[in-house]
């Protein structure tokens, strides 16, 4: 496993949309281990491998107790609303503390071994999915800021 170097924004690639995966194996392998040692290292909750350079639908979510591992994953229902703090690993020193996610949401992706899933995540969770699938869009959290509020 390899600490990988996070790209910070600015850089136009965490603006692309991410290819599906659609070869399961030791390379993908080796990519997950490396995110979730890099997400860890970097104390966040989530990491999408756009974040080190990778234009793959791949993210990392560990909160708590859950540790996921989302490949080509799609929000199949969401539930209910949430609003609170976001920030991220590609953009250092900026927050916001009123984004609106939804409190539940249901996500089908693979595992690494290429298998179907069908996840249910709630609160933390779910917002941790929803800001890292949101990286596979080219989607920051700051996008759904409205003007002024996103603090330093
Ligand atoms: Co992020």
């Amino acid at each position: 496993m390899a600490i990988r170097n996070i790209v910070k924004d600015g850089d136009e690639i965490l603006r692309k949309i991410c290819r599906p995966v659609d070869s399961f194996g030791a390379k993908l392998n080796n990519l997950l281990d490396d995110m979730r040692e890099t997400m860890l290292k970097a104390d966040g909750c989530g990491l999408a491998a756009p974040q080190v350079g990778i234009l793959r639908r791949v993210a990392v979510v560990e909160y708590g107790d859950t540790y996921l591992e989302l490949i080509n994953p799609v929000i199949v229902y969401r539930e209910g609303e949430q609003i609170g703090y976001e920030g991220c690993l590609s953009v250092p020193n900026k927050s916001a503390d009123d984004i609106v996610r939804p409190m539940t949401v249901k996500i089908e992706h693979c595992d690494r071994n290429g298998k179907k899933q069908l996840t249910t995540a709630s609160g933390m969770v779910a917002r941790a999915c929803c800001h890292e699938i949101d990286h596979l869009d080219g989607i920051l959290f700051y996008d759904y800021v409205k003007g002024g509020k996103l603090s330093k």
